[in-house]
């Protein structure tokens, strides 16, 4: 049976300036139906644009390769006219941004807002229909007052509630994944959470797929049912929770965790950032990217990119240290 999504050798690159961003770089990772993946990374290592490719927002002058295959359901989506995104969009993938001011039509009401997504999947219902399938919506995403804030205009809600809003109107259309882009970052600690877990709500009611993205993975301990991690454009480790947690091995998800929180520590807790920076994508490094920032790094990380090495069927890391090629394998608890 074919996965929901299956993303294989992935190659997206932006021709500006006379220099090439190499922003994601041969990423190959499935979704199942139902299924909750998250994509953490650090700022710039190319989440978003991985989502894009999925929606067919890769605009120039940024470019997904020739050789990369995007399945959705069987059928490779890479090659889709404008009228077939249209109809893709909303209806079989949905996406939610970080900003919801910026996403939402300042000038229109939230009702208009949820009832032109509907709309633009030709649903043939009546005025009065739309109307209660919208409330119907915002009401499932948790907002109370559902009749009034139809009347509202964006800037006349909370942050909060803005984000539900652009939940309802991704949802309001059944799609099978949503692509949550950092769903939850400008909202307060409490907030993101009743969101989060309202979204894992909704999934359930819909059997819907999640591709949630965050650099923060606090926050997908309890949701996600596989966890990427991507660094400089690429899949560095991949695994389930508690692999990730428990047994990670990449010395950049390691790195990772040290900068969150413990759930389990109570007072104040020192956080590790993580020193350096990612390196310049217009000329990544030919080795492994996060080699100049590992405690652990080897000659041959320098020269030759990692392959990718199996620990068990779900978890899988490129890294040197799990190669024996490399010369001594280690696996250490650092
Ligand atoms: N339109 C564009 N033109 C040129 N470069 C781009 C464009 N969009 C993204 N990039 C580059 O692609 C790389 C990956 O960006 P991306 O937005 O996917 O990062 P991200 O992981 O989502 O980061 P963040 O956590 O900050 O959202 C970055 O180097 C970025 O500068
Ligand atoms: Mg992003």
């Amino acid at each position: 049976m074919n996965s929901l999504l299956e993303m294989k050798h992935v190659v997206v690159n932006f021709f500006s300036y006379g220099s090439m961003v190499q922003a994601v770089r041969d990423v190959s990772f499935t979704i199942e139906e139902g299924q909750t993946v998250a994509l953490v990374g650090e700022s710039g290592c190319g989440k978003s644009v991985t989502a894009k490719s999925i929606m067919g927002l890769i605009k120039k002058p940024g470019k997904i390769l020739e050789g990369s295959q995007i399945c959705f359901d069987g059928e490779d989506i890479t090659g889709y006219s404008d009228k077939e995104w249209q109809k893709f969009r909303g209806k079989e993938c949905s996406m939610i941004f970080q900003d919801a001011l910026v996403s939402l039509n300042p000038t229109m009401k939230i009702g208009k807002q949820i009832i032109e997504s509907l709309d633009n999947h030709a649903v043939s219902l009546l005025k009065e229909e739309k109307k209660k399938q919208a409330i119907e919506m915002l009401e499932l995403t948790g907002i109370a007052d559902a009749g009034s804030c139809l009347q509202k205009y964006p800037h006349e809600l909370s942050g909060g509630m803005r984000q539900r809003v652009m939940i309802a109107i991704a949802l309001i259309t059944h799609p099978k994944l949503l692509i949550a882009d950092e769903p939850t970052t400008s909202l307060d600690v409490t907030i993101q959470a009743q969101i989060l877990a309202q979204m894992k709500q909704l999934q359930k009611q819909m059997n819907m797929a999640i591709l949630l993205i965050t650099h923060d993975l606090g926050i997908v301990a309890d949701t996600a049912d596989k966890i990427i991690v991507m660094y400089a454009g690429k899949i560095v480790e991949e695994g389930n929770a508690r692999d990730i947690f428990y047994h990670p091995v990449h010395p950049y998800t390691k790195a990772l965790l040290g900068s969150v929180p413990r759930l389990d520590k109570e007072g104040k807790q020192e956080l590790q950032t993580i020193e350096g920076s990612i390196p310049d994508m217009t000329h990544p490094p030919e080795g492994c990217a996060f080699c100049g920032r590992c405690p652990y790094a080897m000659k041959i990380c320098q020269q030759y990119m990692p392959e990718e090495v199996y620990i068990s069927k779900e978890h899988r890391a490129a890294c040197w240290l799990m190669d024996e090629r490399a010369g001594r394998r280690k696996i250490y608890n650092g």
